[in-house]
């Protein structure tokens, strides 16, 4: 009868325990799945960084990559950068990089260079002016 009543509390007990414990778990399943703060919009910096530095350097000290450093990029004139071989329309390509070339060429290289071995476009017009501003920073 003893043994009994005891089994019955421990039962009891267990049960309550288990009961909160799949409340806490259920508390935190909730939290997950709550939407988490709007990560903060990528800056100039941080999308060059995804997105040019695989082929460039913003800098004249890192070994230069696939492509020519772009330091100092604006106000430029194409193809001009010191020991980079281009590809042969550069020779032709008689303009030095402002706003609007540099937004045509990260729009579509090759209908401003006819021939540009640049595999990159981008056409999203608020994400190139952002990258746009960062070059103007590295002036
Ligand atoms: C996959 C590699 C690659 C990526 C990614 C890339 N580029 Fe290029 N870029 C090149 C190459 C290669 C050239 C030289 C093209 C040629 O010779 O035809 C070039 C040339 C340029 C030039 C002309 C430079 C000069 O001296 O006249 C500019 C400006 C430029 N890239 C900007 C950018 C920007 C900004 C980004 C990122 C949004 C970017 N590129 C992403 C490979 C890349």
């Amino acid at each position: 009868m003893y043994m009994t009543k005891l089994r019955a509390r421990w039962t009891a007990k267990w049960t309550l325990a288990l009961g909160f414990c799949s409340a806490m778990f259920a508390v935190q399943m909730t939290a997950a799945q709550m939407p988490l703060p709007a990560a903060k919009p990528p800056d100039g910096a941080t999308l060059f960084k995804q997105q040019c530095a695989t082929c460039h350097t913003s800098n004249t000290s890192d070994p230069v990559r696939q492509g020519p450093s772009l330091y100092k990029i604006v106000g430029r004139h194409a193809g001009k950068a010191d020991g980079f071989k281009y590809s042969a329309g550069f020779a032709n390509a008689d303009f030095v990089w402002d706003d609007t070339r540099l937004d045509a060429w990260l729009t579509n290289p090759q209908q401003v260079i006819p021939g540009a071995v640049m595999a990159y476009r981008q056409a999203k017009p608020e994400t190139r002016a952002m990258i746009i501003a960062y070059l103007k920073e590295l002036n």
